[in-house]
């Protein structure tokens, strides 16, 4: 590991103290750390670095965290559990037991990513993908977050034009946990024809909707005030369901305002407008594809976050969320210190922010990233003529220098 941490070290009159290792700015450098009365609350963290590039981004996001929790009087108990491929190669599944089981008895999930060309062969159940719809079920996160923001510095990095993109801002959330992709009956049979035939089924309970459409109000009401909610109402009966319950709930918020959006209008709007966009709530599938779509809007999949929560969100009660970059495991460039670990300490952000309800701290990380953008360090998926091209661990490495600084950077 590139940049090496001592939490709690010898107290010293300052909370905390950096100490370059080397002159050469390109060596790595170490921080001595200890808040002056020691850490104020303490947290379990289960971190599930997967496969690929998994290990690299979670590597250094678990350090970032470690500092900013010295620096904030945070201390966080780490819990390193297999997943995904590099499960199947151990255990032979892709979730074991014991790592749902931490999973649970954390207080917060921090997920790399998992999956690769070695298991893309396997039966389905076991895949590395099949652990990650199993660690969704269960921690019974159903609601996942993803901001698609366009930051000013990245902004060329945008497929659309600047006037477009500049200045977007949308989170969707979307639910994860029910729909078409656990929906029953399904599968393969052979019909009167003898045709093969393969199945699935879109179906929503009423209080599936009611308690995403509550989260996407309560997340909403936290930003712009404006939910759309996506569906496909003038088709599918699920989606008649959906658009009645989200208009019921939306009496409980009066203050937000609500629209509804037919999902290929949707789609189409997010590239024509996006700005038009505050917060979307949709259906699980609906939500797979257009967050994709949203993300692509901000130039790298390298550079955003997830969260996902279940219940304990709404009732403000103990139940660990679930925080991961969107992007996948990248095997082509896996293990050659390419990666862009952004979307992965941003995720470590919003797992204080959402997970932990430590503003302050995630502030301190968003902060600290947007510092480091403004000094015109990029990684290979972000990288434009006049900035300067850095490694996984360098970008890591000056992400800890301003978490260490306690930069604010204006957004
Ligand atoms: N949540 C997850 O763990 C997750 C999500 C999507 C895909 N996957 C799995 O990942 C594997 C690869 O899938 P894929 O290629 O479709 O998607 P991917 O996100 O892994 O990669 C797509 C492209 O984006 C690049 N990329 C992704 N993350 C990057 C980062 N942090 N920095 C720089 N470049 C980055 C890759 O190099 C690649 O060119 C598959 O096995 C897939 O099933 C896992």
């Amino acid at each position: 590991m590139a940049a090496s941490l001592r939490i709690n070290c010898k107290p010293v009159s300052t909370a905390f103290r950096v100490n370059p290792a080397s002159k050469c700015s390109r060596r790595p450098f170490s921080v001595s750390c200890a808040a002056a009365n020691g850490p104020q609350k303490r947290y379990s963290i289960t971190l599930l670095p997967g496969d690929g590039i998994g290990p690299e981004v979670i590597s250094v996001a678990k350090d970032v965290l470690k500092l900013t929790g010295s620096l904030e009087g945070i201390e966080f108990n780490f819990q390193e559990m297999p997943m995904g491929g590099s499960a199947l190669d151990l255990v032979g599944v892709p979730l074991p037991d014991e790592t749902l089981a931490a999973a649970k008895n954390s207080d917060a999930v921090l997920l790399g990513a998992i999956g690769g060309y070695k298991w893309d062969n396997n039966a389905k159940h076991l895949k590395p993908e099949t652990g990650l719809l199993q660690i969704r079920e269960g921690l019974k996160v159903f609601a996942n977050l993803r901001p698609a923001t366009v930051l000013p510095q990245l902004v060329e990095a945008s497929t659309l034009k600047r006037e477009v993109a500049e200045g977007v801002d949308v989170m969707v959330v979307r639910e994860l946990t029910g729909g078409i992709y656990f929906g029953k009956p399904r599968g393969f049979r052979t019909d009167e024809n003898g045709e093969e035939v393969g199945f699935n089924t879109e179906v929503y309970a009423a209080y599936e909707i009611d308690r995403i459409a509550r989260v996407a109000f309560e997340t909403a009401r936290k930003r712009q005030g404006r939910l759309c909610s996506v569906d496909k109402a003038n088709v599918l009966e699920a989606s008649m369901l959906w658009r009645r319950r989200v208009t019921a709930i939306a009496e409980e918020y009066p203050d937000v305002e609500l629209s509804h959006m037919y999902v290929d209008n949707a789609a189409m709007q997010l590239v024509r407008n996006p700005k038009q966009f505050d917060t979307i709530v949709t259906n699980n599938i609906f939500g797979d594809i257009l967050s994709d779509e949203a993300s692509m809007i901000t130039g790298s999949i390298g550079m955003l976050p997830s969260a996902s929560l279940g219940s304990s969100v709404l009732t403000k009660s103990r139940g660990p969320g679930l925080f991961e970059p969107i992007h996948g495991s990248a095997p082509d460039i896996a293990g050659q210190d390419k990666a862009n670990p952004l979307a992965t300490i941003l995720s470590a952000a919003m797992l204080l922010k959402y997970g932990l309800e430590e503003e302050d701290a995630a502030r301190r990380i968003e902060n600290a990233v947007l510092d480091t953008l403004n000094k015109g360090l990029r990684t290979g998926d972000i990288y434009s003529t006049g900035t300067k091209l850095v490694g996984c661990k360098e970008m890591g490495e000056a992400v800890l220098r301003s978490v260490d600084s306690q930069v604010h950077a204006a957004v």
